[in-house]
């Protein structure tokens, strides 16, 4: 085999924000014609890392070395002139303007934007893209947003590519879709890192993985010749048992009856159409559903956020076997009732938490609502609430009065789905609670979520990842097209048939 030329090198590389020492002493070389993956657990240094190669930090110490000379990349634009481009975790497009716009942006047009948009047409074509260069951004999906970033990148004839967790926000064929892009791109020559917490994704894509861990540089493995249990006990720094636990339910009882549920969108379209079924206490109820099936309309409708069609009924079933009727309850009463609801947007800051307030303040707005005392405000209890979620789940933090925008993202949502969990509710609904984070960090959370089972709290689970799902679930409903498409027993159900219902009526077509 032909030896592969490094693309860059990072020298000892070093950066600090105040008291945290995000990367120390860093030394990692980057291949042309090869795909790393970067490994580490949330807040190891991964985006830092990369975002000095980005030009968005410098660093305090070190070298970058570009075709065997000192690279010094002092802003993005130095950044591109090396033939860098990174597509970030957070995206950074003008929302009022179109593809084209957005990738000419900050160019100072040597062509005009008709032929401008003819290059991006010829980019779309040889890699295989679906985007109209004339949609505006606000009305693209999160999929379309990612592309226009990395046809921004090749516009600017970037040669190596790097890519912040790109698939947290993606369907598992739109990941599909992007890999066969980024393959194309590694026959192309072009050096490619990925960001990324699904080791399942690092072993299907990568060459090569790199770890860090607490800001330092462990190691490089070969893809090939490595496993699962190797990469994280790398990350981690010790042994850990990768075993998802299930344990049985602890007394069901039925919690909530759902009858006849059905959602009508703003724009008239069926989103949840005719469904049926039980939440227990002390029991996980996963469900399954490629995105946009119906999943959050439901879980929104349980928790009183949304608009529901005439003969729609979702029944609360109190300890003493009292019914109360949640459609039409205002959502706040909902929430008081023990209905805890926690959805991990695509952004995660985008919502349920605020960026600029501390971890504290981020508490009081769950905790207020709890108690709904007007015009006063206790902050002893949120404090104590964030301490708990602090420590129980690892969070990375300088301390509990740092604002959220801060920390790293996967620390962002432990934040978020602390709140929920510490707020001790009767029904737990959850949608993409580990989206983003660590492995560890995602076992924690199932953890969490079994303790919860096991002192008798109803759980709703919604998740991307089959294998958890079937894991950790004592029942599975599978939605597809809004409808209910099975539900199925989580110990002996089956992988495939699971993956069918899902795209289609299992049966029935
Ligand atoms: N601008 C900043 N100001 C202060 N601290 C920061 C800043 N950016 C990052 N940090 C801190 O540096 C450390 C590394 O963060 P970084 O975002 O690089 O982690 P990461 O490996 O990308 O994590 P994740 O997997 O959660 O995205 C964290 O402790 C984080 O809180
Ligand atoms: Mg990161």
């Amino acid at each position: 085999m032909e030896d592969k030329k490094i693309a860059v090198s990072l020298r000892d590389v070093s950066k600090r924000f105040g008291k945290v020492q995000a990367n120390s002493k860093v030394s990692l070389d980057i291949y042309n014609g090869e795909i790393l993956a970067l490994l580490g657990e949330n807040g190891s240094g991964k985006t830092t890392l990369m975002n000095m190669l980005a030009g968005l930090y410098f660093p305090d110490e070190g070298q970058i070395v570009i075709n065997g000379q000192e690279a010094i990349i002092a802003n993005p634009r130095d950044s591109f002139k090396y033939g860098i481009g990174m597509v970030h975790q957070h995206f950074k497009l003008v929302d009022v303007l179109t593809a084209t716009e957005n990738i000419i942006l900050g160019l100072n047009g040597k062509l005009g934007k008709k032929q401008a948009r003819e290059k991006i047409v010829e980019i779309c074509d040889k890699y295989g893209f679906d985007l109209d260069p004339d949609k505006k951004i606000y009305d693209m999906s999160v999929s379309e947003k990612q592309t226009v970033e990395i046809v921004k990148v090749l516009y600017r004839n970037a040669s190596i590519l790097i890519l912040d967790e790109p698939t947290a926000v993606l369907t598992p064929q739109e990941v599909e879709k992007l890999f066969n892009v980024l393959r194309k791109m590694k026959a192309d020559g072009k050096a490619i890192v990925i960001i990324t917490h699904k080791l399942h994704e690092v072993e299907e894509l990568s060459d090569k993985v790199a770890v860090l861990r607490k800001g330092k540089y462990i190691g490089t493995l070969i893809t090939k010749e490595t496993t699962i249990q190797e990469m994280t006990d790398m990350m981690v720094g010790e042994s850990i048992n990768l075993d998802i636990e299930r344990p049985d339910p602890v007394n069901p009882k039925k919690r909530i009856e759902v009858k006849n549920l059905s959602v009508v969108s703003d724009d008239g379209l069926k989103k949840l159409d005719d469904v049926s079924f039980d939440i227990n206490s002390g029991e996980i109820l996963g469900i399954a559903g490629i995105s946009g099936c119906g999943q959050k309309e439901l879980l929104e409708a349980i928790a009183g956020l949304q608009k529901t069609c005439d003969g729609s009924s979702i029944t609360y079933i109190g300890d003493d076997g009292s019914k109360e009727e949640i459609v039409g309850m205002d959502p706040l009463k909902v929430s008081r009732m023990g209905i805890s609801f926690s959805f991990v947007p695509e952004d995660r800051l985008g919502m349920g938490l605020v960026g600029n307030m501390d971890i504290v303040n981020n508490m009081m707005l769950r905790s207020y609502r709890n108690k709904g005392i007007p015009g006063f405000v206790e902050r002893k209890e949120p404090r104590k609430l964030a301490e708990d979620v602090v420590n129980e789940l690892n969070v990375v933090t300088p301390g509990i009065t740092t604002p959220v925008r801060r920390l790293s993202g996967g620390n962002v949502q432990k934040v978020l789905v602390g709140r929920e969990i510490a707020s001790a509710p009767k029904v737990l609904l959850t949608a993409y609670a580990v989206r983003g984070l660590d492995i560890n960090s995602s076992l924690m959370i199932y953890d969490l979520l079994n303790q919860q089972k096991k002192k008798g709290v109803a759980v709703v689970f919604v998740g991307e990842d089959l294998d958890v799902l079937l894991a950790l679930s004592d029942r599975i409903l599978v939605m597809c097209g809004g409808k209910v498409s099975g539900i199925i027993d989580g110990r002996t159900a089956d992988k495939n048939k699971v993956g069918l219902l899902m795209t289609k009526l299992g049966g029935e077509e």
